[in-house]
């Protein structure tokens, strides 16, 4: 999996040789930005642990300079939504970029090569959830067929002021995907 992006970019899964890439553009977002609740960077096995799970939908890509060994500065990633079984066919996703390549078109390139990705693997629905003022991923999530649900009224509180979340949606087969997956044994106990 791979392939070229426009604008002289690459993108490919990620390996564990990317990690420190992935916590210093992660960590990046987490010192500077509401974007994410994290207040510390997460330890490395917390990449490396994304990098390595074969659960279906579960994906790290990482865009590049030119060829494959250039240097990487951004990635998308999708897990598990909730850690409830009946939501096996959802992914929440994510993108962060390094600041010096964002309002490039970059992260609009990438997001779709994640998201294709998830439809590869059978997934239903993709959740994302914009954090606090940031234009620019409310316009990414729209751009890439997210509809927009619902908005958490200062639900994280970060660098001493209240944020928002506001919560995405994109139903992944109706970019033309039969959605023909089994039934599933659905279990009235399992909470929501
Ligand atoms: C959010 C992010 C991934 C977007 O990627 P990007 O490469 O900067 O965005 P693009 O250049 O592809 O533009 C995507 C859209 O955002 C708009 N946009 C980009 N920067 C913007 C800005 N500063 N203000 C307003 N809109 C902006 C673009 O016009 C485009 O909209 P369009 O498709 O309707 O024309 C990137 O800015 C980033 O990594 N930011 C920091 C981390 C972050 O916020 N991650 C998201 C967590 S939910």
């Amino acid at each position: 999996m791979g392939g070229t992006l426009p604008g002289g970019w690459g993108y490919r899964r990620a390996t564990p040789a990317d990690v420190d890439a992935l916590d210093a553009i992660y960590g990046h977002a987490v010192h500077t930005s509401t974007a994410t609740f994290d207040i510390t960077a997460p330890p490395a096995d917390y990449w490396l642990a994304r990098i390595r799970s074969a659960e279906p939908g579960d994906h790290v890509v990482v865009a590049h300079r030119d060829d494959a060994d250039g240097p990487v500065l951004g990635f998308a990633y999708s897990g598990a939504f909730r850690p409830r079984p009946a939501y096996q066919f959802t992914r929440e996703t994510s993108i962060y970029l390094a600041p010096e390549v964002t309002g490039r078109g970059l992260g609009g390139a990438l997001y779709p090569a994640l998201l294709d990705l998830l439809r590869a693997d059978g997934m239903h629905l993709a959740v994302a959830v914009v954090a606090g003022p940031n234009a620019a991923s409310h316009a990414l999530h729209r751009r890439a067929g997210f509809q927009e649900v619902g908005t958490l009224r200062e639900v994280g509180r970060k660098f001493d002021r209240w944020v928002d979340t506001t919560w995405y949606q994109l139903r992944l087969p109706d970019a033309g995907q039969v959605d023909a997956r089994p039934s599933m044994g659905m279990n009235p106990e399992i909470r929501s």
